[in-house]
């Protein structure tokens, strides 16, 4: 088994972030087998798809894989790593511009919400985005790939390439790439804005009060579940119930997958109560759960040293992991190299 997944360093971690990709990180790292490897990464080549300040970047790469390693991300057990320190991804993308097709990539949501009207306007690198993230889990030869639900069909377009290179280019009995298998939390798998019940949580709303951060201490944490917006009804018994209350429904599902229970356990011991004495409730379980890891965020970040010294060492794995795999996709088109 290979897990391999990557997150984009830019803002703060966010709860929908830790309930969608990393707590399943974790997870999966703890449960490896001695023959299977964890990889994980900073996305910042796919950070500049869009207006980015350097500075910015540079500095949220190494305040993210601080995050990482305070949410459980052990360097010592799983390969951790940015991207921009192992060109293998960016070589890879290349080679497998060649099989990727432009009506696949015009069909990525993704591209169509980021570029919106001005498609003219946005980047080459927005548009090859999801080829980047295919060679970033093919490079590996990764077989499963833990991420929230918005990340789904990117990874079917990982498999229609690695599927279509090993028709046009290896024989059958010998594929070069492993499809990759994304993995979805059944539960968390897409938590939604405070602000907005049918909009993701996200690092790019301009609004701090549509999201909790890993880093928000628990004064913000209660002001913000206070604050976020819910409907006058009480809880309802079913889920049957709850479900077209997207703002409901998304309170319930945090408070599920932090006290990993089914929603409808939850139903079951709050059915009834308003939002008045559930959100307190929801906000005292959110800043237990967070502030162990923002206390180890602070003290990973006093260290800034160790954290690029990490990166560097993830990042020499990385590179010697990856080079067979570049070195056959190289052979496989024909390639001369010395
Ligand atoms: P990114 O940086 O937007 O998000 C990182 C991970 O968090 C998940 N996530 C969510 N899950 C549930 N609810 C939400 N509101 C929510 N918001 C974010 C994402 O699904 C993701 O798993 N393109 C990727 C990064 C990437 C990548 C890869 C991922 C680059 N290469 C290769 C996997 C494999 C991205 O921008 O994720």
């Amino acid at each position: 088994m290979r897990v391999v997944s990557g997150i984009q360093p830019t803002g703060n971690l966010h709860l929908g972030n830790y309930l969608g990709a990393i707590r399943n990180w974790v997870r999966m790292q703890d449960e490896l087998d001695d023959e299977s490897e964890a990889l994980f990464f900073l996305a910042d080549m796919h950070a500049i798809s869009m207006p980015h300040d350097p500075a910015e970047l540079h500095k949220g790469t190494l305040e993210m894989a601080a995050a990482l390693i305070a949410c459980g991300i052990d360097p010592q057990r799983s390969v951790l790593f940015n991207q921009a320190q192992v060109p293998q991804h960016a070589e890879l993308q290349w080679l497998l511009t060649g099989t990727a097709r432009m009506g696949w990539l015009n069909r990525m949501t993704q591209w169509k919400d980021k570029a919106g009207k001005n498609r003219e306007g946005a980047s080459v690198a927005l548009f090859a985005y999801p080829v980047l993230q295919a060679a970033d889990v093919l490079l590996y030869q990764a077989t499963h790939v833990p991420v929230g639900e918005d990340q789904k069909q990117h990874l079917e377009l990982a498999r229609d390439i690695a599927q279509k290179f090993n028709n046009d280019f290896c024989e059958p009995d010998a594929p070069l790439f492993t499809l990759p298998d994304p993995y979805i939390p059944p539960a968390a798998a897409r938590i939604m804005s405070l602000r907005d019940g049918t909009a993701k949580m996200s690092k790019s709303d301009p609004s701090d009060m549509s999201r909790i951060n890993l880093v928000d201490d628990a004064d913000t944490i209660m002001k913000k579940v206070k604050k976020a917006k819910t409907d006058p009804d009480p809880l309802p018994e079913t889920m049957a119930e709850l479900e077209p209350r997207a703002e409901a429904l998304n309170l319930v599902t945090i408070f599920a997958a932090l006290t990993e229970r089914e929603p409808q356990a939850v139903l079951a011991e709050h059915s009834g109560k308003g939002f008045g004495a559930f959100k307190p409730a929801l906000g005292e379980v959110l800043a237990e759960t967070l502030s162990p890891i923002s206390a180890r965020f602070r003290e990973l970040l006093a260290d800034r040293e160790a954290i690029e010294a990490a990166l560097a060492r993830g990042a020499a794995l990385a590179r010697d992991r990856a080079a067979p795999t570049l070195s056959a996709t190289y052979r496989a088109l024909g390639l001369l190299r010395g």
